[in-house]
């Protein structure tokens, strides 16, 4: 990859002098083969910092929004960039700055380009919605339609719009815990405005621009061909979300995180009459930007959520029921790859634009790569090299079972067999400790153990989740001769509590 990158260096300059022509020649990262299609993976733009939101216009350019309050727009036929605006006020820390960008869905009559910033006023973040109108190769006039509370994280944001043309705003909840389930509180909620940023009459409160309520920090928000509303939420420790928006609908943030799995937030459910998301991620991807695919240039996609994780520094597929209700299964593409990956948008011919994110505020090992950050373009190839990317399917590599996760955290020191190392490592075989009471033995695993002798200690592992650590201590109550019960994800969540 790196010799390929010198390449792209290289004819980086020629490629904007270009003039027009067919087929955009661009450099060429790596293949992809899917069922039916091969695809090949460009760089459309390098040289970028967090580009936070992609938007394609129906006038067929690709608007890019980085982080620290640039907003350009890219020609999709000649590839020609240009920087059109720098907002000189956003406030730009860790997950705050320019986050959310949508332009009108008749832009050819409406050019307006709608932007979601955090800034400071006096002491205080705020943050706010704002049109701009693109004239002359501009943008000017900004006016803002809205401004709500800001913080140093959890600030969303998306903005999408229906196909009723309203325009929807997806915020955080600035970290908060009251305010999610507080309809008074725009903040981790999904707003519903008109594109003059008046309320409509026909929200759920025709006073109040909610929508719906009780979310975290959204990082995806995106409408299918057929109208449904999606969006993409990191949950705390646990519990990554996809959820069906529905008007009014309540998804119970912060009482319930993701499935309805525990007693308490079955009680808030029923009282709240709250929804459940259609997909939970456990461990966390951290999801961000999402989009709809319904395009047939890439078949083995059509009727698809492409959603980016940072976290998990993968793309992924999610395959809706044919009516959308449902995710029936998951494809990982580019795991560790490219980096981390802030959004995704599509063009007008159903190629697939990406956005890496490995400039941000938590950069992982080995990244930024040389020309981060980069808008990556997905799209059919004509050949396919000897060695193409695959998607791998999720159910495959989801779940690490009881036993993998065993060799990653415990083999170590136990040993692969139980037996441990006479005199350092205590032997988990046959171990009274091991079959006994399961809260004595959650505690050890989420605490760890204090040696009496002084000599080696076990270190705490509360960093697991609850899933892993129910698997791993289910896999050494019943290995090596050893005959305990199982133990289940809830036992392990409320011994922590
Ligand atoms: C760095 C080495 C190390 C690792 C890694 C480690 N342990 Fe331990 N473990 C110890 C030591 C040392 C003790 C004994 C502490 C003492 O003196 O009581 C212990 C004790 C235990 C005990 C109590 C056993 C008994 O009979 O006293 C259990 C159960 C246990 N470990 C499970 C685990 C599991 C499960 C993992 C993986 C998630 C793990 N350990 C990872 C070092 C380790």
């Amino acid at each position: 990859m790196k010799k390929k990158w010198f390449l792209a260096l290289a004819l980086g300059g020629l490629m904007a002098c270009q003039p027009q022509q067919a087929e955009l020649q661009l450099i060429q990262l790596d293949t992809i083969q899917l069922d039916k299609t091969a695809l090949k993976v460009e760089v459309l733009a390098d040289s970028l910092n967090v580009p936070w939101d992609l938007d394609v216009d129906s006038e067929g350019f690709l608007w890019i929004a980085e982080q620290e309050g640039k907003v350009s727009r890219i020609n999709l036929q000649t590839g020609e960039k240009k920087l059109l605006l720098q907002i000189e006020e956003v406030w730009k820390v860790r997950t705050s700055g320019l986050l959310g960008m949508v332009a009108h869905p008749d832009f050819h009559r409406n050019p307006f380009l709608y932007l979601n910033y955090t800034f400071k006023k006096d002491s205080l973040i705020r943050s706010k919605l704002v049109r701009y109108t693109f004239k002359d190769y501009s943008l000017r006039d900004p006016k803002v339609l809205m401004e709500i509370e800001g913080g140093t994280s959890h600030n969303g944001s998306r903005l999408a719009f229906g196909p009723d043309g309203k325009l929807y705003w997806a915020t955080g909840d600035k970290h908060d815990f009251t305010y999610a389930q507080n309809p008074e509180k725009p903040n981790g909620k999904i707003l519903r405005l008109n594109p003059d940023g008046s309320i409509p009459s026909d929200n759920p409160d025709p006073k109040s621009p909610v929508w719906a309520l009780g979310f975290r920090n959204m990082q995806g928000l995106a409408f299918s061909s057929s109208g449904l509303l999606y969006t993409s939420e990191h949950g705390d420790a646990i519990e990554d979300e996809v959820n069906l928006i529905q008007k009014s609908g309540n998804y119970g943030w912060p009482a319930i995180e993701g499935k309805h799995d525990l007693q308490a937030e079955l009680e808030f459910a029923d009282q709240y009459k709250t929804l459940e998301p259609i997909n939970s991620w456990t461990p966390v991807i951290a999801p961000a930007g999402m989009t709809f695919y319904g395009s047939d240039a890439i078949p083995d996609w059509k009727n698809t959520l492409l959603l980016t994780t940072l976290k998990g520094k993968s793309l992924r597929i999610l395959f809706l029921s044919s009516d959308g209700l449902r995710i029936d299964s998951e494809e990982i593409l580019f795991e560790n790859l490219y980096g981390r990956l802030r959004d995704v948008a599509i063009g007008p011919d159903g190629a697939v634009y990406l956005s890496t994110s490995n400039q941000d505020w938590n950069p992982q090992p080995g990244f930024p790569l040389p020309g981060d950050d980069k808008i990556l373009k997905i799209s059919p190839a004509k050949t396919i090299s000897s060695n193409p990317i695959i998607p791998v399917k999720a159910s495959q590599v989801l779940a690490l079972d009881g036993k993998q996760l065993y060799q990653n955290y415990c083999a170590s020191c136990h040993k692969e067999d139980g037996k441990g190392v006479e005199g350092i490592f205590p032997s988990l075989v046959k171990s009274p400790l091991v079959q006994g009471e399961p809260r004595v033995l959650i505690e050890i695993l989420l605490q760890g153990k204090s040696s009496a002798t002084g000599a080696q200690a076990m270190p705490a592992f509360s960093f697991l989740d609850n899933r892993e650590a129910a698997e791993i201590l289910t896999y050494i109550r019943a290995s090596w001769g050893n005959a305990a019960s199982s133990i289940s994800s809830t036992q392990i969540e409320s011994t922590r509590e």
